[in-house]
């Protein structure tokens, strides 16, 4: 059974999560690891954002990750918050708990007072985002190009 906890209850965690994020979305930028295993101890010890959330097995390993951001997108730093790096260990993808860790962030994002969440799509060639995303509530916004210059398109919901 995986449960799903804000990083905060597992902060020895966090390496492991900055190295999924590093893997997944850093390895063409001039940013060192270091930085994001900072980061997401940062994360670990938050109230307020940014915070992670971890999804834990029955062995008490992590299985998967998003987070609540500000800046998540570069070019708009105008738009905050955002769901941010959602990401699912492969052994346990197509079991909800992708699903289950959306859940968890938009409910902190309404619980901290925020109106509107924000998040930008990944480059994912197996998984349709859009679709996933709009059917959890999301909406397009417009489209954009992510922080390494390919397209994406901007998504929100009202929470
Ligand atoms: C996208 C991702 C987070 C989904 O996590 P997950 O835990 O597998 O998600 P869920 O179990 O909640 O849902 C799985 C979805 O994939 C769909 N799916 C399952 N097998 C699929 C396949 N072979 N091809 C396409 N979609 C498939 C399911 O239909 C389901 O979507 P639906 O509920 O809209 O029908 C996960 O695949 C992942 O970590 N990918 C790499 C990182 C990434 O792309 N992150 C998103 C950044 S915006």
């Amino acid at each position: 059974m995986v449960h799903i906890h804000q990083l905060n209850d597992f902060p020895q965690y966090a390496p492991i999560l900055a190295y999924w994020s590093y893997h997944q979305w850093y390895l063409k930028r001039d940013i060192p690891f270091t930085a994001l295993v900072q980061s997401y101890y940062e994360r670990a010890h938050n109230t307020s954002t940014p915070l992670a959330w971890v999804a834990i097995n029955e062995k008490k390993l992590p299985v998967g990750m998003a987070s609540l951001k500000n800046n998540d997108l570069w070019s708009r730093p105008d738009l905050n918050p955002w769901l941010a790096s959602l990401y699912i260990v492969p052994e346990y993808r197509f079991m909800g708990i992708g699903d289950s860790l959306v859940k968890a962030v938009v409910a902190k994002a309404k619980e901290l007072g925020y109106s509107r969440l924000y998040l930008f799509e990944g480059q994912n060639e197996t998984v349709n985002l859009i679709s996933y995303y709009t059917k959890r509530g999301f909406s397009v916004l417009e489209e954009a190009h992510d922080n390494d210059g390919n397209p994406t398109t901007i998504m929100y919901m009202n929470v």
